[in-house]
């Protein structure tokens, strides 16, 4: 599609390629354009607008909430609501799944989010951004439980993010490729600035927090030594390195630049499963991944194949250029 078109133009000709489309899915991807926009408006007018700093709360998984965590969730979480396209929705940010009030339309898909990823970087103006991921809802239920939603990441219809950087960008992908919108805060609108967005399927930049170093196990501790060791150690090519801490920066610079992203289980967080959330973080991240020529898995197995068992289910993550995600996939085999 040419460049310049508005996202809503490319959802209304989208819609047209499928036959037997009624517009809800344009519908719900309208909302959660206009919530984002209205995040993003919050996210920069940062304290003009008393928005910084700790809720002093925390969330269901113990971690302590920002103010704008409850802020972008409840903007997210009422524009979905109100729009009519979804029969209920889950979030990081809230304990249990969120059925609408009875008096509600319902629509025919689910949608689960992370209303602000990388929250930690709020206080000190670095990117931050909302992901989201849309399922199906089950037919004919009024008021759908957390096994409705325990859905694969291959059933995903849809996902994508927003991320709030020097300008607010729109990445998403409906299982047809990964397209990426601009925000022209002038207009109101998202224009096509990144169209077909394929990731490099080699790279020399890979991403961990190194802190983490003496939890992992003892493939990342092998990939990652190589790495350091440049052009003389067994990968035979200089790395460089970067940790942003939000996911969404960190996947956006891989589908610009390609590079390999790492949250690999440790044994600081093997207990949990891992750190990055399956439903919210790592289901849509590996699809939009994956539909730009990339690949995720957890080190064992591809992420979009595993079987949720649970709303907040973590997982450990490693994504990003194909060669490299599958090298470090062989050291795990290895
Ligand atoms: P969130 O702000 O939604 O809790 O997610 C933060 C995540 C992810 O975006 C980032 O990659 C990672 O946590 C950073 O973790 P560390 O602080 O352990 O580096
Ligand atoms: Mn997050
Ligand atoms: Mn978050």
């Amino acid at each position: 599609m040419q460049l310049g078109t508005s996202l809503t133009h490319f959802l209304i000709e989208n819609q047209r390629t499928h036959a037997g489309a009624t517009g809800d899915f344009t519908l719900l991807m309208n909302d959660i354009v206009s919530a984002c926009k209205v995040i993003s408006s919050y996210v920069n007018k940062g304290n003009l607008i008393g928005v910084l700093g700790s809720a002093e709360t925390e969330n269901v998984q113990g971690e302590t909430q920002k103010k704008l965590d409850i802020i972008t969730n409840d903007v997210f979480t009422n524009t979905l609501m109100r729009g009519g396209q979804v029969a209920a929705l889950a979030s990081e940010e809230m304990d249990e799944v969120y059925n609408l009030p009875a008096t509600a339309r319902r629509g025919k898909y689910l949608c689960v989010y992370d209303p602000l990823d990388g929250s930690s970087n709020i206080d000190v103006n670095v990117t931050v951004g909302t992901i989201f991921s849309i399922l199906r809802a089950p037919e004919g239920v009024a008021n759908p439980t957390e096994q409705d939603f325990l859905q694969a990441g291959t059933e995903q219809v849809a996902a994508g993010y927003c991320i709030y950087g020097p300008s607010t960008i729109m990445i998403l992908t409906t299982g047809n490729g990964v397209n990426g919108f601009t925000l022209d805060k002038d207009v109101g609108e998202f224009m096509l600035t990144h169209p077909n967005i394929t990731i490099p399927a080699d790279t020399a930049e890979f991403a961990i927090n190194m802190s983490n170093q003496r939890f992992w196990e003892a493939p990342v501790q092998k990939y990652v030594a190589d790495c350091i060791a440049g052009e003389t150690g067994p990968l035979g090519k200089r790395y460089n390195m970067r940790w942003v801490a939000s996911m969404v920066a960190e996947v956006h610079r891989i589908l610009t630049r390609g590079g390999i992203f790492m949250y690999p289980i440790d044994s600081k967080t093997r207990d949990k499963g891992g750190k990055l959330r399956l439903m919210y973080e790592a289901n849509p991240m590996s699809m939009i991944v994956e539909q730009a020529g990339g690949m995720s898995i957890t080190g064992y197995e591809r992420i979009m194949e595993m079987a949720p068992t649970k709303l907040h289910q973590r997982v450990p993550v490693i994504l990003g250029s194909k060669n490299e995600v599958q090298k470090v996939w062989d050291y795990h085999k290895g």
